[in-house]
C-alpha cells in the first residue's frame, strides 16, 4: 500500500518527536518516500542529522532558506506528495493549521497543501481537552483533517497520566496505508444523511430545527478515513460538508428520501439526519400575506415520509441500517422501541435536553442499541464518536 508512497513527514516540537525516526524507518520499511520538515521547536528534541540519516534526503527547516527555497520550495513540498503526516503534532501547530497561520515553513505548508493530512497529536492531558484544543480539534475533523490518537497512558511528566500520548508508530502507519485508500471500508459504499430539513411555508418562509450537522458530518469523515466511498445527503447544514465524499444538498424531507433512494444500493446506511417530521400540507403558492383583518393564517400539516424506515423496509435494504434518535427522556427506552418500530439494526441513542448542550456543541454522549443490548459511551467529542461508530460499522461489515 504504501510503496512509492510520497509522504512529507512534519515533525513538531514535543518529546514525542523521538518516536518520529522509528516512523520513517517504518514507513521506508514499506517503500515509501519520506521527505521531512522539523520545526524549529522539534530541532530542540531531535536533529536534522538523525532525521535525515533515516530519510536519506534533505531535511527541510525554514521557509526563509534561500537555497531551499531555490531548490524545491514550500508551494512544491505542499504539493509533491500524496500524504502529509504530523508527527507528532503539538497544540500549537494544531492550533496554526485551524486557523491558517503560515508564518513558519511547518504551517505554511499545511496552509499551501492540496493533500490530504493525517496528524498524531501529541500533548499534556490537560492541554488536550483544553477548551481551546477541543474547538481546534473540531475545526480541523470538520476541515477534512484526519487523526490518529493520541492514546492514552503515562505521560513525560513523571506521575502523570491521560489522553495525550502519541500515537505508537505502527498505528501511525496503518492510519496512514488507510488514509491512501487501504482502510478496512475500502470498496464499501455508505449513504449518511445528515443535518435539518427545511420545510417550505410560502417561498420565502419555512420551518426548521437546530441541527447543526456535525455530528453527520464528522462520521462522513469518519467512513471516508477508513477507506469508504462515501455519499454524504445533507440539508442545510451549519458546517460545511466534508471533502473527499460525494456530497448531495437538499432542502426537504422528500428531496432527501428522493436522494438517498437515487443513491442505493450501499452496503450500509447512517441517517444522522434531523427530518422534519411534518411539512405544511397548505403552502403558499406565493409569499403569504397580512389581510387587515387580524387573523393569522392556519398552517395545516402532512406527515413526512420516514426516510429511515423507507430504506430499512424497502428492497435495496442495505446489509446495515443505523438509526440516530435524539431524546429528551427515557432514551434507552424510546430509541429500542425506534429500534423496531423503523425496523434499522442499530440506533445511535443522544440525551438532547437542552442542559446536555449536544445540539449543535462539540461534544456528544451516545448510547448504541442493537439486537445484542444497549452500550453507552463515554461523552467524548463529536469526531470521537464518529471514529468509533465508524469503526464499528467497519467490523460489522467485515
Ligand atoms: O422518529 P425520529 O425522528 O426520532 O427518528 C430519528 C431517526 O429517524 C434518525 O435516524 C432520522 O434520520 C430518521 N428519520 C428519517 N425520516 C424521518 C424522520 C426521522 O429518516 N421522516
Amino acid at each position: 500500500m504504501l510503496a512509492d508512497k510520497r509522504i512529507l513527514l512534519i515533525i513538531g516540537g514535543g518529546i514525542a518527536a523521538y518516536k518520529a525516526l522509528d516512523l520513517i524507518r517504518r514507513l521506508r520499511e514499506r517503500g515509501a518516500r519520506v521527505r521531512a520538515v522539523m520545526t524549529q521547536a522539534a530541532q530542540q528534541f531531535i536533529t536534522p542529522l538523525s532525521v535525515g540519516a533515516l530519510t536519506a534526503d534533505h531535511v527541510f527547516t525554514d521557509l526563509f532558506d534561500r537555497q531551499d527555497e531555490q531548490d524545491v520550495g514550500h508551494i512544491r513540498l505542499a504539493r509533491e506528495a500524496d500524504l502529509i503526516v504530523v508527527a507528532p503534532a503539538t497544540a500549537d501547530l494544531m492550533a496554526k493549521l485551524a486557523n491558517g497561520l503560515a508564518n513558519d515553513l511547518a504551517s505554511a505548508i499545511l496552509l499551501a497543501t492540496d493533500k490530504t493530512v493525517l496528524i498524531a497529536p501529541a500533548m499534556n492531558p490537560r492541554m488536550w481537552s483544553r477548551p481551546a484544543t477541543l474547538r481546534n480539534r473540531a475545526t480541523l475533523a470538520a476541515d477534512g483533517v484526519l487523526f490518529i490518537g493520541p492514546a492514552r497512558g503515562e505521560m513525560a511528566e513523571a506521575g502523570e497520566a491521560g489522553e495525550g500520548r502519541m500515537a505508537e508508530p505502527l498505528d501511525i502507519v496503518a492510519a496512514a496505508e488507510a488514509a491512501l485508500g487501504g482502510g478496512p471500508l475500502a470498496g464499501r459504499h455508505v449513504l449518511v444523511t445528515s443535518g435539518p430539513t427545511h420545510e417550505p411555508i410560502d417561498p420565502v418562509r419555512y420551518i426548521a430545527n437546530r441541527s447543526s450537522g456535525a455530528q453527520g458530518t464528522a462520521l462522513a469523515a469518519a467512513l471516508r478515513d477508513l477507506g469508504a466511498r462515501v455519499t454524504f445527503i445533507t440539508g442545510p447544514a451549519t458546517v460545511p460538508p466534508p471533502q473527499g465524499v460525494a456530497v448531495v444538498s437538499v432542502e426537504t424531507a422528500r428531496e432527501m428520501l428522493d436522494a438517498v433512494q437515487a443513491a442505493l444500493p450501499a452496503d450500509a446506511a447512517v441517517m444522522a439526519a434531523a427530518v422534519a417530521d411534518w411539512r405544511v400540507a397548505n403552502q403558499g403558492a406565493q409569499k403569504m400575506k397580512k389581510d387587515g383583518s387580524g387573523r393569522a393564517p392556519a398552517l395545516e400539516f402532512a406527515e413526512n415520509p420516514d426516510i429511515l424506515a423507507t430504506v430499512s423496509k424497502g428492497a435495496q435494504r442495505p446489509r446495515l441500517v443505523v438509526g440516530f434518535a435524539a431524546e429528551t427522556e427515557k432514551v434507552v427506552d424510546h430509541a429500542s422501541a425506534k429500534r423496531l418500530r423503523k425496523g434499522c439494526d442499530w440506533i445511535v441513542a443522544n440525551d438532547v435536553s437542552p442542559a446536555t448542550g449536544i445540539m449543535g456543541g462539540a461534544e456528544n454522549a451516545v448510547t448504541l442499541i442493537s439486537a445484542a443490548g444497549a452500550e453507552t459511551w463515554e461523552r467524548m467529542p463529536k469526531a470521537m464518536v464518529a471514529r468509533r461508530l465508524a469503526e464499528r460499522i467497519a467490523e460489522a461489515l467485515a
